[in-house]
């Protein structure tokens, strides 16, 4: 089927499924056909939460015109309420109306209405097919794609979860009109995170355009889009199931999801809590000769331009530690940390002395203050 115009379609090759990730204002159009093409004729089940419904409703229900929609189920998606009970709950209520292996999920929301939904629809009957609408930017560039789905337990974050590929990803830079401006910069960090990781290019264009990005214009944030949705298409293609490479995507994430974890999901958004994981993660690499320090101070800059970090809870370093030793990706008791190694390059599997976290962990608020008041000088971490 013919894609309106200024849309391209990224196709995500993944294990044995692929699917394309529809981007660009106005890809949300052709949605009922979309939905037909790639997913079936089977009963829709679209589930999404009362602020997304309220804000993006009108415009997909009238994408999904004509299309077979059985019921919408609305739930909460505070990051706190990312649990397996809310997974029980939406099993039943689709059970109580009627879906059944043919039904599809669609998930329109954020990060945490895509885990949750996406989870339901990996178990749900043992697995029924999955749509996502993401309506975040943080969503747009990296949840709704690469089928990890998931919930938090009060033990860490995204605990409980499966790998769940879509069968359809449609990526509409519009239905971020009406998106808080914390949230938007949110989702910045993780474009930070590509770019740190992969993409030279597009670190180069976030310093040269966050002023233009920040203000939501339309063609800047397309192309970083795109350049995001590419960059984990491909990552994704080559490691599904994070058995290599795909752990680079879990850059700022050790202490990120701590900072989550031991702040009970709600003083941080997830972006932010990356953002400081990031900040540390570079700060950790120039301690262990990894990294230069006046790249460093070029990543600590973009960061803390982005947007200013909620303060560091007064959390210990030995609570914080102990969080990161329980994460998915520690080994035996060794954390790992994604470092970087250069604008664009990054390494996993780097086991940091406890000792070294440690002090940059009592180093890291003077660093984001520093670095917010633009006097964040390389040369001075080396001393
Ligand atoms: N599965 C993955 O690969 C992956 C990757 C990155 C992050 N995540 C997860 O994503 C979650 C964070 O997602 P998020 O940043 O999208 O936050 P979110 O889902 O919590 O949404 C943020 C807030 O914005 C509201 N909202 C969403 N879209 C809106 C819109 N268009 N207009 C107005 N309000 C809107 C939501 O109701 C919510 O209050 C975390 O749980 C994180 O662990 C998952
Ligand atoms: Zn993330």
């Amino acid at each position: 089927m013919a894609l309106p115009k200024n849309t391209q379609s990224i196709q995500v090759k993944a294990g044995s499924s692929s699917y394309p990730v529809i981007c660009g204002a106005g890809s949300l159009s052709p949605l009922s056909e979309l939905l037909i093409t790639h997913a079936g004729v089977g009963p829709l089940f679209v589930l999404s939460s009362p602020r997304v419904w309220n804000f993006c409703g009108p415009k997909i229900r009238h994408a999904l015109k004509g299309a077979n929609v059985s019921r919408v189920i609305l739930f909460d998606d505070h990051e706190s309420a990312k649990t397996p009970r809310a997974v029980e709950m939406l099993c039943r209520k689709l059970i109580r109306a009627g879906a059944r292996r043919n039904a599809t999920i669609v998930a329109a929301g954020g990060g945490v209405v895509g885990d949750i939904a996406g989870f339901v629809a990996a178990t749900f009957l043992r697995g029924v097919s999955l749509v996502h609408v993401p309506t975040t930017l943080l969503a747009q560039v990296d949840s709704a794609i690469g089928g990890k789905t998931g919930v938090n337990l009060p033990e860490g974050k995204n605990l409980v979860g499966a790998f769940h590929q879509p069968k359809l990803v449609v990526c509409d830079p519009t239905l971020l009109n009406s998106l808080p401006e914390r949230q938007f910069r949110a989702g910045l960090f993780e474009v930070v995170k590509y770019a740190a990781i992969a993409d030279q290019r597009l670190f180069e264009l976030m310093e040269a355009k966050l002023t233009g990005i920040s203000r939501h214009d339309m063609r800047a944030l397309m192309e970083i889009i795109l350049r995001c949705v590419k960059i984990k298409a491909a990552i994704v293609g080559r490691d599904e199931r994070e058995d290599g490479g795909r752990a680079v995507l879990n850059f700022g994430h050790t202490l990120g999801h701590a900072l989550e974890t031991v702040t009970n999901y709600r003083h941080f958004l997830h972006g932010e809590a990356v953002g400081w994981g990031m900040l540390a993660a570079s700060l950790v690499s120039v301690a262990l000769g990894k990294l230069d320090p006046d790249v460093a101070a070029r990543m600590i800059r973009m960061i803390a331009g982005v947007e200013r970090l909620p303060a560091l809870s007064k959390t210990s370093a030995t609570r914080i530690l102990d969080v990161m030793q329980r994460d998915k990706k520690s080994r035996e008791g060794i954390v790992r940390w994604v470092l970087p190694i250069g604008i664009g390059r990054a390494e996993y599997g780097a086991a940091v002395p406890q000792e070294s976290f440690r002090r940059v962990w009592a180093a890291l608020p003077e660093w984001e203050r520093k670095a917010r008041e633009a006097e964040c000088l390389g040369a001075e971490y080396r001393a």
